[in-house]
């Protein structure tokens, strides 16, 4: 069978990624596909170091346009990241006919009822796993998983950024910001990190897990939102003397007057194993009524730990692109028109 031709928008920490995981499995990815998946044109804004990154294999353009006015690209990649650009280039390519695949949470997080509503309409896939928690696969727990079950809460660290930043700070007495231009430095941080340590990364995964896992339209303005920006190392020193650690956790209950949406910094018992988890690393704690608790835990950050979820959402829609499209369930996981509307309280 013919492969399938993917153009990526942006090949930048996870791009780049993408592009060797992709080279270097090609054999499993392609028998698990059930065909190949191939990489056939790149957009990045730096066209030199886009060539260099993909050994001059690909067509390499700077106007992302070109790859997705392209008929022949099936699949669409956006790793640019943002809600400006990225958006009107996500659009362009459901109207374009073309399934997307993004790492992108703060797109999903405060535009994905419009983009999920045009891929629906227009019969196409858009697949975010990567967007939440990167290399765990979260999104396809939730949706999958654990579908049999009634989600009562999910609690989970999903910033590696600011993971790192309290390990670093508890661990070697480093200054925040020293910590921060390190996480920058390693690809964790977001392009603007202000979302990392303000807590509003965190808020995007949190209102995109809570969609999933209630069956609620992403409502990203109505969580509660707070980082680690007004801790100081005193904090941090004295929790671990009284037994905790301080981690910023997002919250998202089930409650008989609707859904609680939180992330902040938290006193978790040293004790408890999502106290221990460190680094860039995140935790996900759901719990079902059927299942009981279920924990989840890997790199949340990072270029492979992240291309990992890119490219299982191309060969989920690889295996799906042949399915009927009128019977596919979104990747939100509800029809749109089976939604409840069950309220995100006021914090
Ligand atoms: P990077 O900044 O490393 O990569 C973005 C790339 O897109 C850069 O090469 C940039 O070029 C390029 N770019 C910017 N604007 C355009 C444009 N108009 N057309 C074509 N290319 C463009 O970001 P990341 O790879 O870290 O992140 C990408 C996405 O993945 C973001 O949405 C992020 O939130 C998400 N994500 C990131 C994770 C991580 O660990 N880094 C983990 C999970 C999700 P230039 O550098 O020249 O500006
Ligand atoms: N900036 C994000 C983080 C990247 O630190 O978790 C992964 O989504």
């Amino acid at each position: 069978m013919k492969s399938i031709k993917v153009g990526l928008l942006g090949i930048g920490t996870v791009g780049s990624g993408t592009f060797n995981v992709l080279k270097r499995n090609q054999q499993e990815i392609a028998a698990r596909a059930g065909r190949g998946i191939e990489i056939t044109m790149v957009a990045d804004l730096n066209v030199e170091r886009a060539r260099e990154l993909t050994n001059g294999e690909v067509e390499v353009v700077s106007d992302a346009n070109l790859v997705i006015n392209n008929p022949d690209i099936d699949i669409v990649i956006e790793l640019i990241g943002g809600y400006g650009i990225a958006k009107d280039l996500v659009l362009k390519a459901i109207a374009n006919g073309k399934h997307v695949v993004t790492a992108n949470k703060a797109l999903i997080a405060t535009h994905g009822n419009e983009i999920f509503k045009a891929a629906q309409e227009k019969g196409v896939i858009v697949a975010f796993e990567a967007a939440v928690a990167g290399g765990i696969p979260i999104i396809k727990a939730l949706r999958e998983g654990l579908t049999a079950n009634r989600i009562e809460w999910i609690a989970g660290i999903i910033n590696g950024t600011t993971n790192f930043i309290l390990s670093e700070m508890r661990d070697k007495g480093l200054d925040f910001d020293v910590v921060l231009k390190e996480a920058q430095r390693l690809g964790y941080a977001e392009a603007d990190p202000t979302f990392d340590i303000e807590g509003v990364d965190a808020a995007h995964k949190l209102t995109i897990m809570a969609a999933i896992a209630f069956g609620i339209p992403v409502q990203f303005a109505k969580a509660h939102v707070e980082g680690i920006t007004s801790l100081q190392a005193t904090d941090i020193r004295y929790a671990e003397q009284l037994g905790y650690r301080i981690k910023l956790l997002g919250i998202a209950k089930r409650t008989a007057a609707g859904v609680e949406l939180r992330v902040h910094p938290t006193l978790v018992p040293a004790s408890r194993l999502i106290a221990n988890v460190e680094g860039a690393m995140n935790a996900v704690l759901v719990r079902g009524d059927a299942v009981g608790e279920t924990l989840y835990y890997g790199k949340g950050a990072g270029s492979e730990p992240t291309a990992s979820a890119v490219i299982a959402d191309l060969v989920d829609i690889t295996r799906l692109a042949t399915a009927d499209p009128e019977h596919r369930v979104p990747h939100l996981a509800f029809q749109p028109d089976a939604m409840t509307d069950i309220q995100i309280l006021p914090m």
